[in-house]
């Protein structure tokens, strides 16, 4: 008997390397292959097609016998992946992550031989059809990033994958690197084919462990394949900011990893000064197919307004069915977070869901309407970035979560600039005097460093909220990069949605 468990950091967590070891004692052919994203079901068991899950060692002999109870029937038609529109996520669940032999017979390498054989301006006129866009956050449009490095004259040009995925709630890019390696080591050589350029580099984040072996074993086995191109895994230390490309870059220089001021574009003057292709896993992995015959096209078909193609949305926090949801732009945040995620896994009502990582704004229930389209989002003062999808309960201290925005920006900002530098310190400060009820108490007790002076005292709510909107839009116009431009959204969303929270009416 064939058994298929996946080797996913997650299911292992959740116990599935025992499993495995179960099974093969029993005399079973076990196969480690990637997740299909159900993460409440990890790990799950699949035989003969069907998947059993969560499974547990004493599921084993039923599992085998036939009359285990934790069956949930054949895995490919369950509405969770029934309803999907797996593009970049195709061979979830099917292939063993480090077997060219399962790559190549699902597809692997026709987008990199096709793309050599149309050559670069081909390749960079295919990326553009397809209307893919960053995936990374910004959704500036790929195949414009490419033509402007390709067309940088340069003896050295270099594509570096963004791989610092340091959003909360968001697992898509180490599912890539853990599931399907070379589909991101594909979608690099075909960017370094689209610009000239001979040298990739991974920049992956020193939290995902299991990622970094798999990307390294996975460059080793492919690389004749790929070659000339040549490609590199460099981990990252552990900071938010190496998550922005210019302070990646400088990190993956051996630099301090500090915000560079653009311009100069990463793709005029990228690592080490050359030009280069700054890309999100996400957008990497999404190119092999879109070079397939007709791919680009197909990937155009899909989509809402100019977001085309599809989205690996990641559902999480407290909800019932986490999980990784790949469909096309369009669909509303309501149906994911209730229909196809059940709700929160507390069984409470859902208060607020955050979009986008810990910078991204608080949904309201009342919003539940809004499609996910890089344009709708922002018209609402939210943003999509990295398609996480972060679900509270009722018992959500919204007033406590736009501190934390705050303090995580004060905790990872690069110190640059002045507004996120200074300013999210203040917004601490602020906040915490809206929590303690205005300056009616004493402030130098909560501040003693900064409230020094007499006027401060005798300050309302009313006036620290004034405050505190101020500062936000300081910060919004005057950072230099995402991390303090974008920390007033979860602050300034929170404040507009549950002003009672803030001591507001
Ligand atoms: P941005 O809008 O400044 O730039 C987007 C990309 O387009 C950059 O690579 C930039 O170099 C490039 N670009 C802009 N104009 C160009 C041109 N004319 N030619 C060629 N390339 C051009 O946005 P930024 O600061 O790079 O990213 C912000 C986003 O990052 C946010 O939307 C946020 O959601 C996301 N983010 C993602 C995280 C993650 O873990 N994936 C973590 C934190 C933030
Ligand atoms: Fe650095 Fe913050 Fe300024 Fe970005 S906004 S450059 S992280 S100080």
């Amino acid at each position: 008997t064939i058994v298929k468990i996946s080797d996913d950091a997650l299911a292992r967590a959740a116990g599935a390397d025992k499993l495995a070891a179960a099974f093969e004692k029993k005399g079973c052919e076990v196969h480690r292959v990637s997740s299909w994203g159900m993460h409440w079901l990890e790990p799950l068991v699949e035989v003969d097609g069907k998947g059993f899950g969560p499974a547990t060692l004493a599921d084993v002999d039923a599992i085998l016998d036939g009359s285990s109870d934790k069956g949930i029937g054949e895995i490919a038609a369950h509405p969770f992946i029934a309803g999907q529109m797996r593009f970049t996520f195709a061979r979830a669940g099917k292939t063993r992550p480090l077997s060219l032999e399962d790559y190549e017979a699902t597809g692997g390498w026709a987008g990199l031989k096709r793309a050599r054989a149309i050559g670069a301006g081909a390749i960079v006129e295919e990326v553009k059809t397809s209307g893919l866009r960053g995936r990374g956050g910004a959704g500036f449009p790929t195949g414009i990033k490419w033509d402007t490095v390709r067309k940088a004259e340069a003896d050295q040009k270099y594509i570096v994958c963004n791989a610092d995925e340091g959003d909360s709630g968001t697992f898509a890019d180490r599912a890539v690197m853990e599931g399907d390696p070379f589909a991101l080591i594909e979608g690099m050589a075909i960017a370094g084919e689209a610009v000239g350029a001979t040298r990739g580099y991974v920049y992956l984040r020193s939290e995902y462990p299991d990622a970094i072996r798999k990307m390294n074993a996975a460059v080793e086995l492919c690389a004749d394949i790929i070659a000339p191109f040549v490609m590199e895994i460099r981990v990252g230390a552990g900071a938010y900011v190496c998550g922005e490309e210019t302070s990646l870059l400088n990190s993956l220089e051996g630099k301090r990893g500090e915000v560079r001021a653009k311009p100069p574009l990463p793709a005029l003057e990228g690592f080490l000064g050359k030009p280069t292709v700054v890309n999100n896993v996400l957008s990497l992995a999404a190119v092999p197919h879109i070079l397939t015959e007709g791919g680009a096209e197909a990937y155009k078909d899909i989509g809402f307004g100019r977001s085309r193609g599809t989205m690996p949305i990641q559902l999480a926090g407290n909800i019932k069915h986490g999980g990784l949801y790949e469909v096309g732009f369009g669909v509303t945040l309501g149906e994911l977070v209730n229909d196809i995620g059940g709700g929160t896994a507390s069984g409470r009502p859902v208060k607020a869901v955050q979009v986008g990582g810990p910078l991204g704004a608080y949904i309201h229930p009342d919003q539940f309407d809004i499609v996910f389209d890089y344009e709708t989002f922002t018209a609402a003062d939210a943003l999509i970035g990295h398609a996480g999808v972060t679900v509270f309960d009722d018992t959500a201290d919204m007033l406590g979560m736009a501190r934390f925005a705050m303090e995580f920006c004060a905790e990872e900002s690069c110190g640059k600039c002045t507004p996120c530098r200074i300013g999210a310190v203040r917004g601490v400060e602020i906040i915490d005097r809206i929590a303690a009820g205005g300056r009616e108490r004493d402030v130098i007790e909560l501040a003693p460093q900064m409230h020094n002076t007499v006027k401060d005292r005798g300050r309302t709510v009313a006036d620290e909220v004034e405050l505190l909107t101020d500062l936000c839009e300081t910060m919004k116009f005057g950072s230099l990069c995402a991390l303090g431009g974008f920390t007033p959204y979860p602050v300034m969303s929170a404040l507009k949605h549950w002003p009672e929270e803030f001591g507001q009416k």
